[in-house]
């Protein structure tokens, strides 16, 4: 099941792996967004005996609790360039793997989940079109991913400190966009699902309040370190990265969080004449 070449750093995904900010990035995710994607999945009825995919499965947590479902029978297989060291545990099978580049791994998947992960893949509808083809009959795909298009301040300390959170935001999108990244994409999640021929397509969008203490917000926040030098390089100073922190960190900051879609589609469970589709 391993690619017979050694993964290669992806150029489009501006999170690279990094020493200090890879861990606190995914524990920043899971605890932001695991509450939506894991009640969706639990929809789903996965459970035992599954063979599930998760596809740049990060810090792990959503296959660890996959796994922990689908467990002795069942399978995960949790995907990334080069799979954390978290990625262990019963039912839980890492593989270094592009899917953008690499053939998909063998076999046919009841459920395959890939978080945050399309926005910043070049030619998304063909890796939509690799992991529907992957299905089985009548399994589940669930694309969660975001739209920022929506993430307005609320309530700022100050006026100048609603322009610096805005200027951010702006630098950010810049960022995933020059290295060809949509961070619109998750609006069209959908639409890819249906035209890869996925049938009872399903999107569901969530916003949350982010203030100080909130995930969301925490991730924004680490943001600012972990995409310095890009932020940067879009035209944000030093200066301005520690005083959007601070404003960030005001107890009175209030703000929409980005628009975070969770949209789940099937492979139709038989093709036209009644034949199951892997027949
Ligand atoms: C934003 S993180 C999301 C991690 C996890 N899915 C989550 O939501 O917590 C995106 C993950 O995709 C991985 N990744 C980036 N490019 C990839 C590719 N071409 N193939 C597989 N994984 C990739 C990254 O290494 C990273 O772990």
């Amino acid at each position: 099941m391993m690619p017979d070449r050694p993964p290669t750093a992806d150029p489009h995904y501006v999170f690279a792996p990094h020493r200090v900010h890879s861990g606190e990035h995914h524990r920043w995710l899971s605890a932001a967004f695991d509450p939506v994607t894991l009640t969706r999945l639990a929809a789903t009825g996965v459970t035992r005996g599954w063979r599930c995919l998760d596809v740049g499965a990060g810090g792990g947590s959503v296959a660890r609790w996959l796994a922990e479902r689908v467990v002795p029978e069942g399978v995960v297989v949790a995907t990334d360039l080069a799979p954390s060291p978290e990625l262990t545990g019963p039912g839980l099978l890492p593989l270094a793997h592009d899917i953008v580049a690499d053939p998909m791994p063998p076999g046919r998947f009841d459920l395959i989940v890939v978080r945050l992960l399309l926005q910043h893949l070049p030619d998304r509808q063909a890796v939509v079109e690799r992991l529907a083809g992957a299905l089985a009959p009548g399994g589940w795909l669930q694309i969660d991913e975001f739209d920022v298009s929506y993430e307005p301040p609320l309530l700022t300390p100050h006026p100048r400190a609603e322009l610096l959170y805005r200027k951010f935001l702006a630098a950010k999108a810049a960022v995933l966009r020059e290295a060809g990244g949509d961070p619109h994409w998750g609006r069209q999640a959908a639409s890819a699902m249906r035209d890869a021929g996925l049938v009872e397509i399903d999107p569901r969008p969530h916003i949350e309040l982010r203030t100080p203490e909130s995930a969301s917000l925490r991730l924004q926040i680490h943001h600012t370190h972990h995409l310095r030098d890009r932020l940067l390089a879009a035209g944000l100073t030093d200066g301005e990265l520690a005083e959007v922190r601070a404003v960030m960190n005001d107890p009175s900051f209030r703000a929409a969080s980005s628009v975070f879609y969770s949209v789940q589609g099937r492979r139709p469970p038989v093709e036209a004449g009644g034949r199951a589709s892997h027949e």
